[in-house]
């Protein structure tokens, strides 16, 4: 029962600075500035033989995936990607032993995924799992790997185990990072921005009632984008698909920097953009894209941080706060998802079991 929520999802959005403290208790080493993975069973030598990372995930899994991908290539500078399990195992890929691959789950039934897994370990490639559901296929099937300890997720929309997957890539990327090239400083400060996170969680969330005013205009879009850089642009893919998802609106996410080479033709009074604008050195840039949307009168909600000028932009202005700027874009997710959820609810819809979609797809 969702209890006194009135969703699934709800329920499981405001459950997330637990269980964010739950992915990564008893993990995090504050002295040597390092996570500790004993599920991996890896040992130092074989995480440092580690030469690229492949991701394999399905929707939201494969869209967190590329963000831990640029977690991974920034703390461990090891080339790292994901790809749509779904699409994976069709283009006979090259299985190469120095490469881990990992396996992103929250139900650890996803077939797609367990196929992936399986073409993988056939091979003789090494795959781990990032997976919710303890004794699932795809933990089953993998040589070890990270359960999220997210507690039982039910709406089909993910928030929650997004969440943790998010911060099991981090604490991965440290582990590998720290056996190679990062600092022990660096590796503290990095401990330290992971402690912060589940209380910066609920400052978000705190912050909800603000939000539906926005979500109810988002809401009366027929189309919308999300856009966003670099670290922010899986977060506006995975923006758009639970907007999509639960809203049934068309929303679709776009790098800021490609605006300008085509989706541009389509910003007007009635397409609104949701832009990702954090403090990075991107700022600046990205804050020009955002004049040329106002230029095309295009509405304009940008998530944003403190001390970002926005100049003469009017826009919905939603501040989330600061961490460490790796860590960064599981704090601007929150607010997608209060979005997403708002629109939804305001629509009227069912909003853990959309049209259409399933928790988790087990058949071909
Ligand atoms: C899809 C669900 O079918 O499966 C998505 O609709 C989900 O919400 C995806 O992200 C992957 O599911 P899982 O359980 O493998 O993380």
């Amino acid at each position: 029962e969702a209890g006194e929520h009135e969703s699934f999802m709800r329920k499981e959005i405001l459950e997330q600075p637990t269980t964010a403290q739950a992915v990564l208790r008893g993990r995090l080493d504050e002295r040597f500035g390092t996570a500790h993975l004993g599920g991996l069973d890896m040992d130092a030598r074989e995480l440092r033989a580690v030469r690229r990372v492949k991701i394999l995930g399905c929707g939201s899994a494969y869209y967190v995936g590329q963000m831990g991908a640029a977690l991974i290539e920034e703390l461990a500078r090891i080339p790292a990607d994901a790809e749509a399990a779904s699409e994976f195992r069709y283009r006979n890929p090259v299985i190469e032993p120095d490469t881990l691959y990992v396996a992103v789950s929250q139900s650890g039934e996803t077939i797609d995924t367990l196929l992936a897994v399986q073409e993988v370990r056939r091979k003789g490639g090494r795959c781990v799992g990032l997976v919710n559901v303890v004794g699932s296929a795809i933990a089953r099937e993998c040589d070890g790997g990270i359960y999220l300890h997210a507690g039982p997720e039910v709406a089909v929309a993910s928030t929650k185990a997004l969440t943790n997957m998010f911060l099991a890539f981090a604490l991965l990327a440290l582990q590998l990072g720290r056996v190679r090239d990062l600092s022990i400083a660096d590796g503290k400060r990095l401990v330290a921005g992971l402690e912060r996170l589940p209380g910066q969680i609920e400052e978000v969330l705190a912050g909800e009632a603000e939000l539906v005013e926005v979500a109810k205009d988002l809401a009366e879009a027929k189309s919308l984008f999300f856009i966003g850089r670099v670290r922010g642009f899986p977060v506006a893919r995975e923006g758009a698909q639970k907007f999509k998802e639960i809203s049934y609106r068309h929303a679709e996410a776009y790098q800021t920097s490609e605006l300008k080479h085509g989706p541009l033709a389509l910003i007007d009074p009635d397409v609104p953009t949701v832009a990702l604008v954090p403090h990075d050195e991107l700022a600046e840039r990205n804050v020009g894209a955002l004049h040329e949307i106002e230029a095309r009168k295009g509405p304009l909600v940008v998530i944003t941080h403190e001390g970002v000028d926005l100049g003469e932009v009017s826009a919905r202005r939603i501040v989330v706060p600061r961490n460490e700027p790796e860590l960064d874009p599981i704090l601007l997710n929150v607010p997608l998802q209060l979005l997403a959820y708002h629109a939804a609810q305001h629509l009227g819809h069912d909003i853990d079991k959309p049209r259409n979609l399933a928790k988790s797809v087990t058949v071909e």
